[in-house]
């Protein structure tokens, strides 16, 4: 295991929250902490040679700034603690930039070692201690480097598999591979740097190496493959030595929505490079290749990521993995060499178990089979501790709901099996995990038992990409905190490497334009820095050659060919990286998408000289699951969907806006200019074609005019009209939402925007369908899919598309972090450089807590109403400032730390707006107090 990636997870833990403030503690020196090295923490074998560093900062001080910095980095630790920079001294720069350094030290090559550290300079200009050291090292950089080859499992089991395997399951068995080698000298240290097309799990000396899941994770494989890198000094031993793999079919050769199976490749293959140095300063690299031999007669006679896993114990092969093994009855593996496909590090956070549940319930609805209930629908698998009996097999079969009997409702996961078999070797207890597949699950059934289960016979095992999760969010409304629970949880379930649609059914893909919606929410909840760049990377390897950007990523099929440049989706490709910089400020990120997101608005505008988005759509998905997907009796079927060239040439707009801004944060004035004038045009066209002089918009949908007030497309006159026809067509729904996955959040957001945000209030708070209050008083632990996944009377929805467990929806997020956290980044200092603060009381709330962890330190907002009054606690970390907008009925009368709020230390530009006071602010702790009545906030 890498040390420093467990130190990723606990600091998930946050400090306690919002102390008290401090405005007159003593002034302290800056001091630097949670470092960064290409937003992970020590990452091992990254394959950046100008990696970038990045820390935050503390103070005690209100409005404390960093004003210079210097990092040493080193080639050894000792060399770092006597503070020589062999490698790199920055020398004292005077900046106020803590993140996106680029490391310019001495040039790096494979393999290297840096240990580094920074200190900061204050405002005062006073130097403060240096921080704790942190390290990265290098991988692998250059083809030549690798020795090792491509080796495969036997043949035939492949051929086997394919003619179909044991009870439903369209499986390959996972191969085993194994090699011995001879350490005859003492050695130093041991890495490993491994990958695999498919899955795989690396052991050596009958150990697993690191505690990944899912490894080397799905990219668009054609064109790059990730490698890992673990250092395995611990494991190696003077002597033999075993080196072994579990190698399963994963997105490489399994089944996959649309493409079916072997979409990128047969036959898994796996790849080790095993490099050890010894005390002599010698080195020797053992290698996957065809001296290593092979079986597919092993325990795991099935496993798929949709199917779940077969594992028969009678065909376990004890010692497989550890020295001293007899392999002469295993075949040689096949070598293929290194093609063209790029070998690259792995960026995003791995993914890892990241807690485990216990259930909650256990029923026994039929004799002899028993359904457990975690409690929470979610992702990853169960560990099972039983008891078996020889040779008969134990079945787990998972689902997100329960049918009236109390049997599981599987009819939604379509093709997906989600069965794990165990068939024992022995009678007694036995201890089971699958290894290569995840399930989404709430309900698992457990059936084929010696005897009966106790509760804890099951353990919910929950893994994800182990992003850190960056905010916290409560409020006095258990309902809503029980709503922000559940998007967090869809989250969880659909951060798989991929950002995917759901986690159940036979589908599971980087759905774009789910993630595009649903990505500010995201960046809330997990810091999505590291993961969004590989994503993004995603994205480009499969843009199509014309430009189209794919409906999905990676695509496991062919762009050029379909299922790419659908309006929304296909835009996520411009709309997501634009959201990591502005959260994040990754400047290199938008360099390198850049000419992508160029190409695709190019695309649009080449097959649209009139800038009405009306050829080369490919798909419709529209304002998908809008309010006409309802299936209710008495519900309007028509009036939801927005007119296909309204809603196709808005997003056609808002892409070109964005390229425009991305070229301005680039510097390419040129391209900018044309760009800006390019969306001013199309603007200018969608107004002359849609837009009626008294603002109401083609189809007349509340998704229409969300989409037009959200994305800037109507003259400033025209706005509150579209607003007020947004709310008309609100009301006409008996105040309710009839928008789908692409507006419902815009909507929500426009009205708040538009002064409407009592009407917002009331959509979020609405506890009739379509609604989110509804989806949590009907027993949702997570986002449905629909929302009338479920209805009380008539039932399930259409099982042909009926996830539990799908984040479009849970955009709202966003709407609940801005407006009841009242935490907003600023467009125009990105990096959270300047924010606004802006909570709006409403909706019965009396309370509120937002945390967020930024890319530049901890930003908290808490208040409440207390009789009369509202209480705001803000913290703004140091080096940035923020907007705050105290909402009041009388803003002369603000005090802040109980001084008149003009008086304070660090308050400037107090200003009374309608209802609030609004003042700007350095970074610290401030406590505002203001006289608040039910008319300093929109009513309910
Ligand atoms: C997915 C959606 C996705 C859509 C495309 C569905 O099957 O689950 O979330 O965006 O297809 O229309």
């Amino acid at each position: 295991m890498i040390a420093g990636e467990s130190w990723a997870i606990a600091s998930v833990l946050f400090v306690a929250f919002l102390e008290a403030s401090a405005p007159t503690a003593p002034a302290a020196a800056l001091r630097p902490s949670d470092l960064r090295c290409e937003y992970r923490v020590d990452p091992r074998g990254i394959d950046v040679v100008r990696p970038r560093l990045s820390w935050t900062l503390a103070s005690d001080r209100r409005g404390d700034q960093q004003t210079g910095y210097r990092i040493l980095a080193s080639s050894s630790p000792e060399g770092l603690g006597r503070d020589e920079g062999d490698l790199w001294d920055s020398g004292k720069v005077l900046s106020d930039q803590t993140l996106g350094i680029a490391y310019a030290g001495q040039p790096l090559s494979s393999r290297a070692r840096v240990w580094w550290k920074v200190r900061v300079w204050d405002r005062d200009d006073r130097a403060s201690d240096w921080s704790l050291p942190a390290i990265w090292t290098v991988g692998l950089l250059h083809r030549s480097d690798w020795q090792a080859k491509w080796i495969a499992g036997p043949e035939a089991a492949t051929n086997a598999a394919a003619g179909g395997a044991p009870n439903g399951y369209q499986s390959l068995p996972a191969a085993m591979l194994r090699n011995s080698f001879r350490v005859d000298r003492p050695f130093k240290r041991a890495i490993a740097y491994s990958s695999a097309l498919g899955l795989y799990e690396l052991r050596l000396n009958g150990q697993r190496v690191g505690e990944d899941l899912l490894a080397p994770e799905w990219t668009s494989y054609g064109h790059r493959v990730q490698y890992q890198a673990h250092d395995v000094t611990a494991l190696l031993r003077e002597g033999e030595n075993a080196a072994a793999a579990l190698l399963g079919e994963g997105w490489y050769a399994g089944r996959l929505m649309i493409v079916g199976r072997f979409a990128y490749g047969t036959q898994p293959r796996f790849l080790l490079q095993l490099e050890v140095e010894f005390a002599d300063g010698t080195t020797r690299t053992l290698v996957s290749d065809d001296s290593w031999r092979c079986t597919a007669s092993g325990p795991i006679r099935a496993a798929g990521i949709y199917d779940g896993e077969a594992y028969d114990a009678r065909q376990e092969l004890p010692g497989w993995d550890a020295p001293g093994f007899e392999a002469s009855a295993w075949r040689p593996a096949r070598s293929f060499e290194l093609d063209s496909r790029q070998l690259v590090w792995q960026r995003n956070e791995p993914i890892r178990v990241v807690r485990e549940m216990a259930p909650v319930k256990m029923t026994e609805p039929k004799r002899g089979v028993y359904v457990f209930d975690f409690g929470q629908n979610m992702v990853g698998w169960c560990r099972l501790h039983a008891v078996g009996a020889a040779g008969q097999t134990v079945t787990l079969r998972h689902a997100e709901m329960l049918n009236d009997d109390g049997t599981l409702y599987t009819a939604n996961l379509r093709g997906a099996l989600q069965v794990d078999r165990y068939t024992p070797r022995l009678d007694g207890e036995f201890v089971f995990e699958p290894h290569f597949t995840y399930h989404g699950f709430r309900y698992v059934e457990l059936s084929g038992l010696a005897r009966p289960p106790a509760e804890a016979a099951l353990v919910g095992r929950v893994f994800h990409s182990s992003a850190a999760e960056a905010g916290r969010f409560e409020c006095s409304d258990a309902t809503l905190n029980q709503l922000m629970r559940n998007i967090l949880w869809t989250q969880r379930a659909n951060l798989m490497s991929t950002p995917n649609d759901c986690p159940q059914r036979d589908e599971r893909f980087g759905w774009m334009g789910d993630v595009q919606a649903f990505s500010q929410t995201a960046v809330f909840n997990m810091d999505l820095a590291a993961f969004f760049s590989k994503f993004a990377q995603d994205i480009r390897d499969d843009q199509a050659d014309d430009g189209r950007f794919p409906d999905y990523a990676p695509h496991p099929g062919d762009p050029n060919r379909g299922a790419s440049g659908a309006p929304a989706w296909a835009d996520a490709g411009v709309i997501v990286p634009w959201r990591a910089y502005q959260n994040y400020a990754d400047t290199r990120l938008l360099a390198e998408h850049f000419e992508a997101a160029r190409r695709w608005v190019e695309y649009v505008h080449r097959n649209n000289p009139d800038l009405i988005w009306s050829k080369g759509r490919n798909n419709d998905y529209n304002d998908w699951l809008n309010g006409d997907w309802i299936k209710q009796a008495g519900w309007p079927g028509q009036g939801g969907s927005v007119p296909n060239e309204v809603f196709a040439t808005a997003f056609f707009a808002h892409s070109t806006d964005l390229v425009a801004k991305m070229a301005e944060a680039l510097g390419r004035e040129e391209e900018a200019r044309r760009h800006g004038e390019l969306f001013n045009q199309i603007k200018a066209a969608f107004n002359r074609r849609f837009v009626q002089p008294d603002g109401h918009i083609q189809g007349d949908t509340q998704g229409g005019y969300a989409l037009a007030l959200s994305f800037n497309l109507l003259p400033e006159a025209l706005r509150p009209q579209a607003a007020q026809h947004l709310v008309g067509n609100i009301r006409r729904y008996q105040n309710h939402l009839s928008t789908g996955i692409q507006t419902t959040h815009r909507a929500m957001l426009e009205l708040a925007r538009e002064h409407y945000p009592d009407v917002a209030w009331q959509l979020l708070t609405n506890r009739t369908f379509p609604s989110w209050l509804y989806m949590a008083d009907n027993g949702a632990t997570t986002i449905w899919e629909r929302w009338d996944g479920y209805v009380k009377g008539r039932g399930f929805q259409d099982a042909g598309m009926n996830s539990f467990n799908h984040w479009a929806f849970g955009a709202v997020g966003e709407w609940m972090w801005r407006y009841i956290a009242g935490l907003n980044p600023d467009e125009r200092q990105p990096g959270w450089k300047h924010f606004t603060v802006a909570p709006y009381p409403g909706g019965g709330v009396t309370r509120a807590k937002g945390e967020y962890q930024s890319v530049r330190g901890r930003i908290a907002c808490d208040w409440e109403i207390a009789g009369p009054r509202l209480i705001l606690h803000v913290v703004v970390p140091p080096n940035t400032t923020a907007t705050v907008r105290i909402p009041t009925s009388l803003p002369a009368a603000v005090t802040e730390s109980g001084r008149p709020a003009r008086d304070a230390q660090g308050v400037r530009s107090l200003l009374a707006e309608d209802g609030a006071a609004v003042c700007e602010v350095g970074s610290g702790s401030y406590l505002f107090e203001a006289p608040f009545s039910a008319g300093s906030s929109p009513p309910k």
